[in-house]
């Protein structure tokens, strides 16, 4: 059997960074997936593998630890293993490691799965490192897939708090809200995962720098600035909670200038923490000059900028970014993350 489960990547509408320190949020699941194929190989040899496949590369470990015995590694060797493994594999081997421990303790080896090795595939069309929650989307993505293959119905909460611990194998200090929207869908508001409808009928562009960024690293550095000033940060923290209640109602109200201007203000609070550069600054400019705001999605320092466009500006967009950046009008994905199985 194959199990096939897909997340949908997402963007940040407001308050990135400052939902790492207990803030509201408001994140969207966007049209664009990962796709986490599961399946059992090499049944009854007891030298079965873990193998995975991305575009990022292939690797393998051996799923034993005695070939001659018939053990499947304990969730703890995979965790010591963890630290030793390319961080965009982790989630995968510390997902299996756990399903597989599961496994064993719950009721002995899973019937569909007789010492054999198991392999992951994940397909996906969402850019790497740019702000739009792939790896998130591969955590929520490889933890259906995995724990179906097993046979494990986990209620959705589960769920999610085993892709926020797989992706913690990445990136410790997460704030979960972006697995939380690629397993729910939609837009919503975190920490409540309240859904808010979407009527406006405006485009929501996605423009690439093509600068890689490091979430950790990001992250790191706004600690470093609350280090510094407890007191300006615990106000940006209070004015970007103050900013979001205003946005709910500004959507209830489909007054789409005013969203357009919050999204500009909780740009200015993101430069303030210094998560901003020159690149990220001229593309929010040259976008404003047709957008309603525009703003960082993401941990910023490169990755992607969002704006908020009417559909008769779409066309003056190529002219205002430079020719080696990326953008797409985004549409919100409502799905959520889904599962389906191929019998072979
Ligand atoms: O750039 P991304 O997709 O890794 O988004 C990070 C969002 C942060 O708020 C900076 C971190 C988090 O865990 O919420």
């Amino acid at each position: 059997m194959k199990s096939i489960a897909s997340a949908p990547a997402k963007i940040i509408l407001f308050g990135e960074h400052f939902v790492v320190h207990g803030t509201k949020a408001i994140l969207a699941a966007i049209d664009k997936r990962v796709t986490v194929t599961s399946t059992v190989t090499e049944t009854r040899t007891l030298t079965g593998t873990l193998k995975i496949n991305s575009q990022l590369g292939t690797f393998e470990i051996p799923m034993y630890d005695d070939p001659k015995q018939s053990n499947f590694l304990s969730v703890e060797c995979y965790n010591r293993c963890l630290s030793m493994i390319k961080s965009e594999f982790r989630p995968f081997v510390y997902l299996a490691g756990k399903m597989l421990d599961y496994a064993r303790s719950s009721r002995g080896y899973p019937l569909n799965f007789d010492y054999g090795g198991l392999e992951i595939t994940i397909d996906s069309d969402i850019p790497v490192g740019v702000g739009l929650g792939s790896s998130s989307a591969c955590c929520v993505a490889a933890t259906t897939s995995i724990s179906r293959l097993f046979g494990r119905k986990l209620l959705s909460e589960r769920m999610l708090e085993m892709s926020i611990e797989a992706e913690r194998t990445i990136f410790p200090d997460t704030s979960g809200a972006d697995c939380t929207v690629c397993t729910y869908g939609g837009m919503i508001e975190y920490p409540s995962i309240e859904k808010i409808g979407n009527t406006f009928d405006l485009n929501l562009l996605i423009a690439n720098s093509m600068i890689p960024h490091n979430t950790k690293n990001s992250v790191e550095k706004v600690n470093k600035f609350k280090e510094n000033d407890e007191d300006r940060f615990s106000q940006l923290c209070n004015l970007e909670n103050g900013l979001i209640d205003e946005v709910i109602i500004a959507m209830k109200n489909n007054d789409t200038t005013t969203l357009g201007s919050k999204m500009s203000e909780n740009q200015k609070y993101l430069e303030e923490i210094q998560v901003s550069n020159d690149t990220l600054r001229d593309m929010i400019n040259s976008l404003n000059e047709i957008s309603l705001g525009s703003k960082i999605t993401g941990a910023g320092d490169g990755g992607c900028v969002i704006a908020l466009v009417e559909d008769e500006n779409m066309d003056k967009v190529p002219a205002l970014l430079p020719k080696d950046k990326e953008y797409f009008s985004a549409k919100i994905d409502t799905k959520g993350v889904v599962w389906s199985t191929i019998e072979e």
